[in-house]
């Protein structure tokens, strides 16, 4: 086993640092910037389903579902096709309206999770066109759909996502930019643009990690918090879902996420000056909108942590830390995003003498309802 961590501690800080190759696995062969083109055979072979959609309906659970909600950003913003995100365990059994003009898109890391699974039987008794994205290969979910992409994070052995959520939103962005181009709805330049800058992710995550000395003094700071909130607002809403999945699940502290403009219609209340808030407050995506937020957070003494692009001065002022990752494109940040809070919620765990890897009353997927 420890050969296999490869010097590492724990398996979820090495899956942590190999998101920059992940990515790019995930991308190689795919990504075309030189010929200007996005190759998936899987849509390939069946654009017309996409292209003739009434909508894509996205199923998964835990942080595949939240990827399934960044995607819902993507589709959206960038191809300008409708989406739903749906919780595979509530759609399963909402007699949800499904025709044969819908596609629906399952995520799945282990591609054997039963609540998704069985969404996929139903949308496919109903006519739905059915799409996997899961990463372990041969997987139950891999053989129940009809077509699919594989993420090439390689084995994931964390109970604790990362690598998979990385690598997931990079397969969903790469067929939201080739429906946008199919669609029309990108421009040549626009495209090219865009896989230009996807294929500098690999690297600006490598600079993300770099926080990892910075991130653990923070971590420091706050381990026995017994509660922390996580504020992010448009593609970065579902970062803080996740920031906050992680800290619960490996670190057993109780926390939120929330879209930041959500604070002042509830969670505002419990701001004091033992709450840490996390925010994410990224250059791109509503920053103004964001450092106002943080403003109404310091003025109730809440302690701010807020992950913001390198060079960023405006939020720097107001915050007790700052974190920085390096500039991309909105639709892109969550992929730079991510990683100082998987960081951080690894070294509260560890500091808190949590069995990271493994952490109690989870299984690395979830076999029954
Ligand atoms: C993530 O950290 C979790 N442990 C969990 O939420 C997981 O993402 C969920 O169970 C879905 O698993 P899957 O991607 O294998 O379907």
């Amino acid at each position: 086993e420890e050969i296999e961590k490869g010097g590492y501690d724990h398996f979820m800080l090495k899956e942590i640092y190999e998101q920059p190759r992940a990515i790019k696995d995930t991308y190689r062969g795919r990504l075309l910037a030189d010929q200007g083109l996005i190759k998936m055979s899987g849509i390939d072979q069946n654009l017309e389903k996409f292209l003739n959609a009434n909508r894509i309906i996205i199923v998964a659970c835990g942080t595949s579902w939240h990827a399934g909600l960044v995607a819902e950003y993507i589709f959206e913003d960038l191809a300008r096709i409708s989406v739903e995100v749906e919780y595979a365990s509530e759609f399963r059994y909402r007699n949800p309206v499904i025709t044969d003009k819908d596609v629906l898109i399952a995520i799945s890391q282990s591609g054997e999770t039963a609540d998704t699974l069985a969404a996929i039987k139903l949308a496919k008794e109903k006519g739905a066109f059915v799409f996997g994205v899961c990463n372990v290969v041969g997987s139950s979910i891999a053989r129940e759909t009809d077509a699919g992409a594989y993420t090439h994070a390689g084995p994931e052995i964390g109970v604790a996502s990362t690598k998979a959520f990385t690598t997931q939103i990079t397969v969903l962005t790469l067929m939201a930019l080739k429906l946008a181009k199919e669609k029309g709805v990108f421009s040549e330049s626009r495209f090219h643009e865009y896989l230009t800058e996807l294929e500098t992710i690999p690297a600006k995550v490598e600079k993300a990690l770099l926080a990892n000395p910075l991130v653990e003094i923070i971590a420091d700071v706050y381990k026995d918090s017994t509660n922390c909130l996580y504020l992010g607002r448009g593609y970065n809403f579902p970062v803080a879902l996740e920031g906050a999945l992680k800290l619960k699940e490996i670190s057993y502290i109780h926390a939120e996420g929330y879209p930041a403009a959500e604070m002042k219609h509830g969670p505002i209340a419990l701001i004091d000056e033992q709450m840490p808030v996390i925010v994410i407050a990224t250059k791109k995506g509503h920053y103004e909108k964001v450092v106002s937020n943080i403003q109404e957070i310091k003025s109730r003494k809440g302690k701010i942590i807020a992950i913001v692009t390198q060079g960023d001065e405006q939020v720097t002022e107001l915050a007790d830390h700052v974190i920085e990752v390096p500039e991309t494109f909105e639709s892109l940040t969550p992929l730079l995003t991510t990683i100082p809070l998987q960081l951080l919620s690894y070294h509260i765990a560890v500091m808190r003498g949590c069995n990271v890897d493994q952490p109690r009353n989870l299984a690395k997927s979830v076999t029954v309802e």
